[in-house]
């Protein structure tokens, strides 16, 4: 459990002051693709809506700047809601004007379009956009299809993502396409945790922490990518356990077979032999490192 106090950086006026963690995601935020993840309420949205503020003021020529979330509901108050708020964005607040509902708004005086993936239409509701950034609520609860579709749009040199989300299933695609990947599709992420907000009260944070247990508590106190409690082979990690050559085994324990009509095991093509089956064996001692 956290016990830290959250560390403060001097930041411009107008604008709230931040922990040590906001400030630096804010200005770190220089990549592809950045993402800002963990614990709930702990000031991912506000670091990166500031960001996103400042990337509008000035964006890549060329291209359109998206904001997209789950349904429009959620943008309006996840993203709309704190960039309109003087509390957090101070005087910059007055510059930024959205309906809720509406496919266009108004960010730091610039045109932004607000596009939802709520459905399995929204990644066509992309193509065809040339895009000089994009902004994401909530990158879990966005189809994979709608993302990868994002991406492409990106065409516009300097042109980056942000996204915020709180951690999901440890196979989710958003963690194994992307966030163990960070290197290769040029992503920079940060971790956050409760003590990441200054602002939170502290008897909150200590409720909060006290209240929540299990898969909540790993998930959004401590921002941990784990399985669904009930999960029967919660340690099963693919990355580790999913081969294609299996070691010599010495021993056989058991070979499963799946009943079923539907999709039978049995079948006359070898392939639905090879998919359907479960053996489990002894291997020899596994060798350090692997
Ligand atoms: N630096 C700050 N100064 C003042 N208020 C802040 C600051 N950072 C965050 N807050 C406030 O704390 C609350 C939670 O912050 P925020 O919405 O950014 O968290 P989050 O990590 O996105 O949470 P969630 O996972 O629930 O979406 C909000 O009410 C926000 O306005
Ligand atoms: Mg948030």
């Amino acid at each position: 459990m956290h016990t830290a106090m959250p560390q403060t950086a001097p930041v411009r006026s107008g604008l709230p002051s931040l922990s040590l963690k906001q400030a630096q995601s804010i200005g770190q935020s220089t990549a592809k693709i950045n993402l800002w993840e963990g614990a709930v309420r702990s000031g991912k949205t506000v670091a990166s809506l500031i960001r996103w503020a400042t990337y509008c003021a000035d964006p890549p020529v060329g291209g359109s700047l998206v904001v997209t979330g789950k349904t429009f509901d959620t943008v309006y108050r996840n993203v709309f809601g704190v960039l309109t708020d003087p509390a957090i964005m101070g005087d910059l607040a007055g510059l930024t004007a959205y309906t809720r509902g509406a496919p266009t708004a108004t960010i730091i005086g610039k045109p932004v379009e607000v596009i939802t993936a709520n459905d399995a239409k929204a990644e066509a509701r992309l193509r065809g956009m040339t895009c000089g950034g994009i902004y994401v609520d909530e990158g879990t609860l966005i189809p994979e299809d709608f993302f990868t579709q994002a991406l492409a749009r990106l065409s516009v040199p300097g042109s980056k993502m942000f996204v915020t989300t709180n951690p999901g299933s440890p196979a989710h695609w958003l963690r194994k396409k992307y966030l163990l990947r960070a290197a290769e599709v040029s992503l920079r992420s940060w971790k956050f945790s409760l003590d990441d907000n200054p602002a939170l009260d502290p008897e909150y944070v200590a409720w909060l922490k006290a209240t929540y247990v299990g898969l909540w508590y790993r998930r959004f106190i401590l921002g941990d990518w784990c399985f669904a409690e009930g999960a029967v082979y919660d340690m099963f990690d693919d990355t580790r356990h999913v081969v294609d050559i299996l070691p010599p085994m010495s021993d056989w324990l058991c070979v499963s077979v799946d009943y079923g009509t539907t999709n039978p095991l049995h079948g006359r093509r070898r392939h639905a032999v090879r998919r359907r089956g479960v053996a489990v064996g002894l291997a020899a001692a596994r060798q350090a490192g692997r």
